[in-house]
């Protein structure tokens, strides 16, 4: 069941021409189609579109999507998902016909694909790209109320291989980095009420195009939106900045992490109470950030109910 990667995020929005005004007017993202009320969206590197955009009556998350390496893998997972009695069903989309949907133990509407229809590369058509030059969907990062099962279950049920970690001096787990593609990740367990989505991220070409994003935000007067950043993590070692979407969800723009490919790589421990672990330089990471999110639906496009995590809340040193 290999996954290959993470591979689209699909979101409701309340106001598809607000969202599309944020997403592809201000941060370039390409629109490739739009269907009524649905748009679907890519960056520059993507031959595959990688953000569906639904409006509907309330924000939401309805599927985290993986590409995976092929029919059999699908086959492999569909197999999982009878075995361990999870809801799952099969659904069509556009230029992505068969789409494996299934909520995992912890309630993730997760989604696999493989075959995907392939749109023109515009990597190298300079003149087209627009915004700060968004080029990829990067990661995913989910609250979670079990970080420590979770990741267990994300490394023995689904192939992820653990890169980074927080723990406290009880040898509690706080969060957890889980790649299959060879950086930092590709999933993200942060420790909180859950299950909720606490962001999703875009790769940007370099650290310059982060700035470039903040001046666009500025220029457009628009700092409200702009959560955390630009910094650089301890953990991954990434520049980032954060946004907030017209309707909350917490997208970042991400670059310059690290290679992750030897199957032997030790995992990087960080301490809760390490405060380069957040950001590096030491800026204080704002309150909202710890904990808001978007709510998650189910695979009947409910909201999924969540509840909070019995680790104590916030730390100290980052409120
Ligand atoms: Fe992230």
């Amino acid at each position: 069941m290999a996954i290959v990667r993470v591979g689209f995020l699909e979101l409701w929005v309340r106001d598809l021409e607000r969202s599309l005004e944020f997403y592809e007017g201000l941060l370039g993202f390409r629109l490739e189609r739009r269907e009524g009320e649905t748009a679907y969206l890519r960056g520059y590197e993507e031959r595959e579109w990688s953000l569906k955009l639904t409006q509907a009556p309330f924000p939401a998350v309805r599927a985290l999507g993986f590409k995976v390496d092929g029919e059999e893998a699908l086959e492999g997972l569909l197999a999982w998902a009878r075995d361990q009695g999870l809801p799952h069903r099969e659904e069509a989309d556009w230029g992505k016909p068969r789409i494996l949907r299934v909520q995992d133990p912890f309630g993730y509407p997760l989604a696999f694909y493989f075959r995907s229809e392939k749109l023109p590369r515009m990597l190298q058509e300079y003149h087209l790209h627009r915004g700060p030059g968004v080029l990829r969907i990067d990661h995913l990062n989910l609250f979670s109320p079990e970080v420590d099962r979770a990741t267990r279950y994300y490394q023995e049920a689904l192939g992820f291989r653990l890169t980074e970690y927080t723990e406290d001096e009880a040898g509690r787990l706080w969060a957890s980095w889980l790649h299959r593609k060879g950086n930092v990740h590709d999933v993200a367990f942060t420790n909180g009420e859950g299950p909720r989505l606490h962001h999703f991220a875009y790769w940007l070409p370099d650290p310059l195009a982060i700035l470039k994003a903040a001046d666009i935000l500025a220029g457009a007067r628009r700092t409200e939106q702009i959560e955390r950043g630009p910094g650089r993590h301890g953990i991954s070692n990434a520049m980032f900045l954060y946004l907030r979407d017209p309707d909350g969800h917490r997208l970042e723009l991400y670059t310059s992490d690290y290679l992750t490919v030897d199957p032997d790589l030790p995992p990087v421990r960080w301490s809760l109470d390490d405060p380069r672990r957040q950001t590096l330089w030491g800026h204080r990471t704002p309150r909202s950030w710890f904990l808001e999110g978007s709510l998650l639906l189910d695979l009947e496009d409910k909201p999924l109910p969540t509840r909070p995590s019995p680790l104590a809340g916030i730390p100290e040193h980052v409120t």
